[in-house]
Formats: C-alpha cells, sequence, structure tokens
C-alpha cells in the first residue's frame, strides 16, 4: 500500500484580539499566567474545560497532572493536588471567578461569579451578544463544486450547506469572504458533448439548444462515446478546438454550462445560498504557466509521455501533463491553490469536498509546500471533508431506481411533507397563508441543511424526512418552535421592545437568583466560546449541539419560572426573567443564521 501523504501540521490559526465574551478564553488567560509563574520551568498545554457535572463546578482546568508529570521528568516530586495549589495561589484577580476547589485527584474546579453572569447578561440585552474580535482574516472557501452535465447530487448538497454554514460563520466574525463555486467545466467530457450538441441542435448558435434534462444529454452522448469510433473520434477533436477556444466550439460549450447553471441556480437560490462562479476553465492560461513553472524548477518527471510531479513523501503522484498533451483535475488544482494564495491573496484556503479527496488533496498541499508557495505557519490550506449521504437502507442515497437524486426533486420532496406536518398540527388555521408558506419553507430547507450539520461532519449519515421533520430531538423543526416560542412569550407579555431596551439601558445588571435562571444565563454566555471552537475545528455539529442544549435550558427555566405572574386579574411582568428569555431568543437567532436556517417568529 502507498503510504498516506503527510498531513500538514496543526497550527494556530486563529487569533483573539479581545475575547469580549469568551469565558473559556478569559478564564485561559489567567490559568496560563498563573501556571507560568508557578511553574516557569515547564511548558504544558493548558487544559480547560466545562464541568461534566454541576458537582464540580462549572469549568475545570485539569492542568496539574501534566505539570506533576513534568516536574517528576526534571526530579521534582509533586502531587497533582500541590501542584493545583500552587496554580490557585498564583491566579490574578478575576471577576469571573467566585471561587476554586481542588478535589484530591489534583483538579481545579471553577466557580463562575453570579455579579459576572449577571453583568454579562445586562450588557447582551443592551447591546446584543457580542462575538470575540479576531484578527481579520481573508478567507477563500470552495464548496459545493459540482460538474457540469452531470447532475449536483446528494455529496454536492453536502459540499454546499457546510460550505455555506462555513463561510456564514467567518462573514460573522468579521472575515473576508470569497465563496468560490469550483465547477467542473472543463473536462474531456465536453468533447463528446459538443458533438453530441452539433447533431442535436445544428441550430445551436442561433437558438438556445432545448437540452432539457442534461442527465439524459450526457447519457446519451456518453452511449454513442462508448460505441461509436467515429463520433469518439470527433469528440477528441472537440476537447482540443474548445481547449484552442474556437469561437463555435465556446458558444456550444457555454450553452451547455448555461443549462447546468441554471439548475443549479435554482438550487442554490431555494437554500438561501450565494456562490460566485469560477470553474476550472478560469484556470486554462493559469495551467499553462503551472506546468512551465514546473518544468523551469525542475519539479517534473516523465513518465510514458505523462509529466508527473512527486511531493514530498507522497507514492502517488500528481499528473500534470497527460500524454495527450491535456491537463488534468491535479493541474487545475495546482493553478487554483497558486492563484487563491497569490493574486487572491487568501490568508485561509478552505476546500470542502467529500472526504473520498483528502488523498488529492493532501497531495495538492504537499506539493505547494514543496514549491515554497506558502508557508503553513501562516496560511491556513485546509481540506474540509465529509462522509456520505446515505438512504434509509445505510447504503449510498439512491432513488429507487437507482438513480442519483435530484437535488431539485429532493428539495421539493422536503417542501411537500414539511406542508404535510404543518397542516396536521392544524397549522393552516392559524396562520395567514403567507406565514405558512415562510414556515413551510424554513421547515423543510432548515431541515435538510440542519440534519446534514448536526452530524459528524466527517462520518457518514442517513437522509430521512422523518427524522429531520420530527418535532421532537436535536432536530431544526424543534428548534425553529423552541424559538417561535420564545418570541411569543416575550410578545404575549405585553412589554414592547422600546420598553425592554429602557429597562436594559437602566439596568447594569440582571439580576438572577433561580438556579435554572442561572443556568440558562450560563448557556446564553456559552456561545462565544462555542464560536471560537467552531473557528478552530471547523465541526459544525458543535454549534448545533449547543443550539439543542441551549433551548432545552430554556424549556427547563420557563418550567420552572414564570415570566409574567398571573394572580387575580392582575398580572405583574419579571422584567429581568423576560430579558433573559428575549436574549436566549436573540443568540438563537444568530446561531440559526449561522447555520443558515431562517427563523421564523411564528411556527
Ligand atoms: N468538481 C469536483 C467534484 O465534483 C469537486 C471540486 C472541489 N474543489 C476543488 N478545488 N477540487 O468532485
Amino acid at each position: 500500500f502507498p503510504s498516506a501523504p503527510p498531513k500538514a501540521k496543526k497550527h494556530d490559526y486563529v487569533i483573539v484580539k479581545d475575547f469580549a465574551g469568551s469565558i473559556m478564553g478569559r478564564l485561559s488567560d489567567v490559568f496560563k499566567t498563573a501556571i507560568k509563574e508557578a511553574f516557569p520551568s515547564v511548558s504544558v498545554t493548558l487544559v480547560l474545560t466545562e464541568a461534566t457535572n454541576p458537582k464540580f463546578g462549572d469549568y475545570q482546568c485539569n492542568s496539574a497532572m501534566g505539570i506533576s508529570a513534568a516536574l517528576k521528568a526534571q526530579g521534582t516530586s509533586k502531587k497533582p493536588s500541590e501542584v493545583a495549589a500552587e496554580i490557585v495561589a498564583k491566579l490574578p484577580p478575576c471577576p469571573l471567578i467566585e471561587k476554586t476547589e481542588i478535589p484530591p485527584a489534583g483538579f481545579i474546579n471553577v466557580y463562575l461569579n453570579d455579579q459576572f453572569i449577571a453583568k454579562q447578561c445586562g450588557e447582551i440585552s443592551r447591546n446584543g451578544i457580542k462575538l470575540p474580535s479576531i484578527e481579520s482574516r481573508r478567507v477563500i472557501v470552495d464548496f459545493s463544486s459540482p460538474n457540469i452535465a452531470k447532475e449536483m447530487h446528494v455529496g454536492h448538497l453536502r459540499s454546499t450547506i457546510i460550505g455555506d454554514a462555513i463561510s456564514r460563520l467567518f462573514e460573522a466574525v468579521g472575515f473576508d469572504v470569497l465563496r468560490l463555486n469550483h465547477i467542473g467545466d472543463w473536462g474531456t467530457q465536453f468533447g463528446m458533448l459538443i458533438a453530441h450538441l452539433f447533431d442535436e441542435f445544428p441550430n445551436f448558435q442561433k437558438e438556445t439548444p432545448a437540452i432539457g434534462d442534461l442527465q439524459t444529454f450526457y447519457k446519451a452522448s456518453k452511449k454513442r462515446f462508448d460505441e461509436d469510433e467515429e463520433f469518439k473520434k470527433r469528440a477528441y477533436q472537440c476537447v482540443v478546438k474548445l481547449q484552442n477556444k474556437e469561437p463555435e466550439f465556446i458558444k456550444a460549450w457555454t450553452s451547455i454550462c448555461d443549462v447546468s447553471r441554471n439548475s443549479n441556480n435554482a438550487v442554490y437560490d431555494k437554500l438561501d445560498i450565494k456562490l460566485t462562479e469560477r470553474g476550472e476553465s478560469y484556470y486554462q492560461e493559469r495551467m499553462g504557466a503551472i506546468v512551465k513553472e514546473l518544468t523551469d524548477r525542475s519539479f517534473l518527471r516523465e513518465e510514458e509521455g505523462r509529466h508527473l510531479m512527486f511531493p514530498t513523501g507522497c507514492d502517488i503522484p500528481l499528473t500534470v501533463v497527460k500524454s495527450d498533451g491535456g491537463y488534468t483535475y491535479d493541474t487545475s488544482d495546482l493553478a487554483a491553490l497558486k492563484n487563491r494564495l497569490n493574486e487572491e491573496k487568501g490568508d485561509w484556503l478552505i476546500y470542502v469536498v467529500d472526504a473520498g479527496q483528502s488523498l488529492h488533496f493532501d497531495t495538492i498541499f504537499a506539493a505547494g509546500r514543496d514549491l515554497k508557495w506558502y508557508d503553513e505557519a501562516v496560511k491556513r490550506v485546509e481540506h474540509v471533508g465529509f462522509g456520505l449521504v446515505l438512504g434509509e437502507d445505510k447504503k449510498k442515497f439512491k432513488t429507487r431506481s437507482g438513480d442519483t437524486v435530484r437535488l431539485q426533486d429532493l428539495l421539493e420532496e422536503g417542501v411537500k411533507r414539511s406542508e404535510e406536518k404543518l397542516k396536521e398540527k392544524g397549522r393552516d388555521k392559524e396562520m395567514t397563508v403567507e406565514e405558512l408558506t415562510t414556515a413551510r419553507d424554513a421547515v423543510a430547507y432548515g431541515g435538510i441543511k440542519y440534519a446534514d450539520l448536526s452530524h459528524t461532519r466527517t462520518q457518514d449519515y442517513v437522509f430521512s424526512y422523518d427524522r429531520m421533520l420530527d418535532d421532537k430531538g436535536n432536530t431544526a423543526v424543534y428548534l425553529l418552535y423552541a424559538y417561535a416560542r420564545i418570541r411569543s412569550i416575550v410578545r404575549q407579555s405585553g412589554v414592547s421592545e422600546e420598553e425592554m431596551e429602557k429597562y436594559a439601558a437602566a439596568n447594569e445588571l440582571l439580576p438572577l437568583g433561580h438556579v435554572k435562571e442561572l443556568k440558562l444565563a450560563k448557556q446564553v454566555l456559552k456561545m462565544s466560546d462555542v464560536i471560537l471552537q467552531v473557528l478552530d475545528t471547523l465541526m459544525l455539529h458543535t454549534l448545533c449541539d449547543y443550539l439543542y442544549t441551549l433551548s432545552t435550558t430554556f424549556t427547563e427555566f420557563y418550567s420552572e419560572c414564570y415570566v409574567v405572574e398571573k394572580s387575580e386579574g392582575s398580572s405583574k411582568v419579571n422584567m429581568n426573567r423576560l430579558l433573559l428569555a428575549h436574549i436566549t431568543a436573540n443568540t438563537m437567532e444568530t446561531a440559526l443564521k449561522i447555520l443558515g436556517i431562517r427563523p421564523v417568529p411564528k411556527m
């Protein structure tokens, strides 16, 4: 077996300027300082986690064991609990921390200060959620990227959904994001498609050819290509003429691309996704320049007429030029890499492509490092892979007849089922037609997106309409209901936005006493930590889990804490609780928007 190409080393690419609301960020700062002061001779990475059980406080520092071991290696013996005590003694004053506790095993349990929580909540109700401020980066996200003439399939749907959410996350923290659709619009398959177009629509230069379904068109031309030698020859000639950019061939190619583009755009529009199309064809001239550079710098080796590059540590080479002189997927990705680094000046290059292509990307990136195109310590160049979409039979997602599922059909089916669900619940009787349509689409598209995003990205997941449209459990429908419910609680209190604002402005603190109030407030405050974590891992299920916990925590709060107290005809609003509900909804809204899900005020 060939050995896998070397993975890029992990670096800290997220540089935080101001932790703002990030509790973990601020706690890790004080703990790092304390550790450095108490144990200047050891260098260990800080281990700080959320406490798994309220018995252990809110957060936990687990560094003492590592430090104790490091000291031992230096010839000093100190029990973890002693180490922990010395760290605590050096903790700088910190408004977040109420107290610390050191159980015998040597953990440090950290309890948050209630005043601090009240202050943060007050601030959020005045100014909204403030995400940590991060040094801005120019980020290029390559996602969706279907191949022309072949229908976009569920694999591309995953890339589309994940890539869009990652882009939204970057945009939310103020990055400069270029969303690129690297469509496959330049392969040898165009030879047969163009030859077939000439035969089927000889008039294509004057009238738009009614290609209709591209998949059928593709299959028909492929059949001729496989069975008819004469046709095959013509197809090859067409490729050469296309690559030489002869006008008639460019025209034919454009017609074919347009059909594909229109059907893809319909999907993007429905899903509220913006992309800049920059397909493989864009790199045609740049590929020539790459071949020249690699030749001049002696990076190519000729084997049986092919020109190959063997990046360090990679057994499988890149085919830069084929024996017929043509370029490949490797060539276009080398050109795209260099273009994104040098011309586009990208700091982070993110490729959202199925995990099956990880070998390809590892090899391309290894080549980029060999060529000294970039320094991986500074530039984040990363393949963000994902698993397969499976049918409920746990096999690759297919239609009953075994064809790839058309995305348009998949979305339509989702919309149909979502409408049925809403009607089952009698929502059509309570909402206007317009409200119902908005809710229906939010549920359908939100359901499809959330089902994807809430699963660990790198794993396969089972596509199930029933599951995604279930209103119980960790689903978009549940979250959308929970969100709409909080908004309605706030609406029905009769307190206007202005009155809430006034109250928030007049009260610096949002004092909370009840355990469930505090629990909810702490969960709201975790949002910034989650954002930082996801920026690092690009694992969006973490944000989904957070959202789900936030809404179940709200339910716990609401079942024990009255927002509006009614007694004998009069009712009294607990303003602190009302504002807590309000900022919970705002936090949910921010998170849902990052996931690309449209929150609706009424469901
Ligand atoms: N068109 C490719 C496919 O459908 C995905 C392209 C991903 N992006 C890239 N730069 N290679 O498999």
